[in-house]
């Protein structure tokens, strides 16, 4: 209707109408109604796209399409030319064999009922939908660059400039069924230039987890020829990074000079944090099993060779320092022990590679099996809580010191350690150890806890927990939490030991916030997927869902989502929270596994595929399953 219409009626048209017609226009509103709630009931239940097609259909669905032949990697330099000086005489090969038949790991899920399916899609809808805000953004401001800036609207170069979120984005864009999105970006990929950097050295551990991790899984699950080119031609650069005098692998590598017609052979670090040396095997053994070119497994299997001569030789026979020598292939003085930062992955590894390798090669095992307990012993801890009911479902891990006559636990908790509680149940499936699915469960419960506990509903990325003396029975100790809580504020007792406390924001029992930020990081809702998963357990849905609507909330930008600086901050809209930072691991890691839990259970089945520590699933070798009883 032209808007004129409406102008030339007279103002009080609607106050003067005759009774009847106001007794009709109530008959109308009735009417409007009954279609407004018919509408609302079709689109709660209506099949929603490509997203209700089953996973396999999707695939084939997706397989389908006429488009996209004859792109072609393009790159300035040729890295397979550059010098190797440290030459290897023969490769250790892949494990031989037909993979094994391990044991089941997903839940064997009941036929779901149609209301939960429907509010299970809603949740998935909505998840699609954020991931969608950040790349519509990212495709808009920051197209091909490594970062989006959610607040300026802005792109940013901070791992290579070779366009890190483009990359680390592509398999979740085909797994949320992005189907033109994700042909546009492979054609952007195609593009990728390794051969020339605006840096002269990149951190060899972040290149392999998110840009080598993601053209492989990007590449497993679209069999898109052109990104296992470029994940040979990266692979080829970062391969360089072995070329020390005993391959161990550098933590940083100079590409200026490795293009060199005489570069090539460097000392090895004598300082490399844990993670650095021993979470680059997935991906360099997938990219090995893709190309079947093993000398990509064989750089990988000497460290593997290396953790194994040194497990029992550290300060805690069993676990891995943060720092170790490398040139030397020594750990045996770092005398500091985490699964947070500088080292979480490399443990994380073990079991993966077990399950990658198809159960071939026992190493992984032993690696896990001896270092399990330990970590049992040393660094988990049980927290103490007001309510020690509440107390007795959680776990938490923090770190340890080895002194010269005991080992002394800091009960630090970090937001990447969240991991641990998917790791543990994983491990525990795939080792058959009850134990340890029960310790993944109660470690994840502590996540939970923690973002629940929070005023934002999110969990710090540090804080300190007060741990009990012994996990069987823990009654709250006043004096003991507050002897606590001063010993991280470095004050005397003050007269208002409560006020301080309320000022701090700390929870009872919580004795510091160290770093109040959340960077938008991954592994918790990581934790409580690979729970869903494994147990069925409804609740952890719920648990997702409250978290990515507290993320949501507290994270929020006009353009995406940026880290938050307060997650004790009650009060405050998200943007004066929020910092103008958003890591290409939110849409590939945090997203995806929100939107995976609320996925029907066969997308990405971790018994068909397995995670690296960027949430880049890789297909996992298939053996015939035998049936349980059959
Ligand atoms: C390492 O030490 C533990 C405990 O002393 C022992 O049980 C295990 O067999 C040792 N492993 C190796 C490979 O020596
Ligand atoms: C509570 O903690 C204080 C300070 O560490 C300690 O002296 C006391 O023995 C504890 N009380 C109980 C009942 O364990």
């Amino acid at each position: 209707m032209p808007s004129g219409v409406r102008i030339n009626m007279p103002r009080g048209y609607q106050r003067g109408k005759p009774y009847s017609q106001r007794q009709q226009n109530r008959r109308i509103v009735r009417v409007l109604c009954i279609v407004v709630v018919c509408g609302l009931i079709y689109f709660w239940y209506r099949p929603i796209d490509i997203l209700a097609v089953p996973f396999e259909k999707h695939e084939a669905y997706m397989n389908d399409r006429a488009s996209v032949k004859g792109f072609i990697a393009k790159q300035s330099y040729d890295w397979r030319q550059a010098a190797f000086q440290n030459t290897i005489e023969s490769y250790t090969p892949l494990p031989q064999g037909d993979p094994r038949s391990l044991p089941q790991i997903q839940f064997r899920f009941p036929e779901e009922s149609p209301s939960r399916r429907a509010s299970r899609e809603k949740r998935r809808v909505a998840v699609r939908n954020e991931f969608k805000r950040s790349w519509q953004s990212y495709v808009k401001f920051a197209w091909t660059m490594d970062e989006l800036l959610p607040v300026k609207g802005q792109g940013l170069e901070s791992f290579g400039g070779w366009g890190a979120t483009l990359v680390d984005s592509l398999d979740t864009l085909w797994i949320m069924g992005f189907k033109k999105e994700f042909y546009d970006a492979v054609e952007a990929v195609s593009r990728i230039d390794f051969g020339a950097s605006e840096e002269s050295t990149i951190s060899v551990f972040e290149t392999t987890i998110r840009y080598l991790g993601g053209l492989l899984s990007a590449y497993d699950l679209s069999h898109e020829k052109v990104l296992l080119d470029k994940a040979e031609q990266l692979g080829e650069m970062l391969y360089r990074a072995f070329d020390t005098p005993n391959n161990m692998p550098l933590d940083r590598l100079n590409i200026k000079s490795a293009k060199q017609p005489e570069g090539g052979g460097y000392p090895s670090d004598s300082s490399i944090c844990f993670a650095g040396i021993g979470s680059l095997t997935m991906e360099f053994t997938r990219l090995a099993q893709v190309t079947g070119r093993s000398k990509y497994y064989d750089a990988v299997a000497r460290v593997t060779e290396f953790l194994d001569r040194a497990q029992n030789t550290t300060k805690i026979p069993g676990l891995f320092p943060e720092w170790v020598n490398a040139a030397d292939q020594d750990m045996s003085t770092d005398r500091t022990f985490t699964l947070g930062a500088m080292a979480d992955s490399s443990y994380e590894y073990f079991p993966k590679m077990f399950a990658l390798l198809g159960g071939l090669e026992p190493v992984y095992k032993k690696l896990y099996e001896e270092t399990a307990p330990v970590i049992d012993k040393h660094m988990l801890f049980r927290p103490m809580l007001p309510d020690p009911k509440e107390g007795a479902e959680l776990l938490f891990s923090g770190d340890v010191h080895a002194n010269n006559y005991h080992e002394s636990l800091d009960p630090e908790m970090q937001h990447l350690t969240c991991f641990i509680g998917g790791f543990f149940a994983l491990a525990g499936r795939l080792f058959k150890n009850d134990y340890h699915v029960d310790l993944g469960a109660k470690l994840t419960e502590g996540c939970i806890y923690a973002y629940k506990t929070m005023p934002t509903g999110i969990m710090p990325e540090i804080f300190h927990m007060t741990p009990c003396p012994t996990r069987n029975s823990c009654p709250f100790n006043n004096t003991f939490w507050e002897e606590q809580v001063l010993k991280y504020t470095y004050s005397a007792r003050p007269t208002d030991f409560t006020a301080m406390v309320s000022d701090m924001r700390l929870p009872k029992g919580w004795t510091s916030l160290r770093d109040k930020r959340y960077l938008l990081r991954p592994e918790a809702i990581e934790s409580v997927f690979i729970m869903y998963r494994i147990t069925g357990h409804e609740e952890y849905l719920d648990h997702a869902w409250d978290m990515f609507t507290a993320i949501q909330r507290a994270s929020r930008t006009k353009f995406a989502n940026g880290q938050v600086i307060d997650v004790t901050s009650s009060k405050g809209s998200a943007a004066r929270n929020v910092e103008d930072k958003m890591e290409s691991f939110w849409l590939a890691e945090t997203l995806k596994y929100f939107y995976l839990i609320f996925s029907p259970t066969d997308m990405i089945d971790l018994d068909d595929w397995v995670f690296n520590t960027e949430a880049h699933p890789f297909r996992r070798p298939k053996a015939v399953r035998v049936e349980a009883g059959g």
